[in-house]
């Protein structure tokens, strides 16, 4: 199993989301982290639709309102929940969720078992 330092709880605000390219090994993970009623929650940053990234703006994943993630580029939108998209051309697809642990110091991990 691996973890993987991403940042501390104070850094994200309430409904904000933050995004983060880690490197792992040869490859590097495009994710983002979404706190929403004191959970924090962490997604690929890959829509399903095209397989490219959700947002255009740095940290911004949320739609307008700030009620759903939304794809910028053809509008999807998704759960903030579980990450399940509800309107949109990947209807009925997800985001792909990422474990994450949290210390009893608030220290944010990505936790991998590959
Ligand atoms: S690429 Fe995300 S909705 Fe089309």
């Amino acid at each position: 199993m691996k973890k993987i330092y991403v940042c501390q709880t104070n850094e994200l605000d309430e409904y904000q989301t933050r995004g983060f390219t880690i490197e792992v090994g040869e490859d590097s993970l495009d994710f983002f982290l979404l706190r929403q009623d004191g959970e924090i929650r962490a997604y690929l940053n890959f829509c399903p639709h095209l397989g490219i990234p959700l947002n255009w703006q740095p940290d911004e994943f949320l739609s307008l309102e700030g009620t759903h993630i939304q794809c910028t580029t053809h509008g999807a939108l998704f759960q903030l929940e579980d990450g399940y998209c509800f309107s949109g051309p990947c209807r009925g697809e997800s985001l792909t969720p990422l474990n994450l642990e949290i210390t009893e110091q608030q220290e944010i991990y990505l936790v991998s078992t590959t």
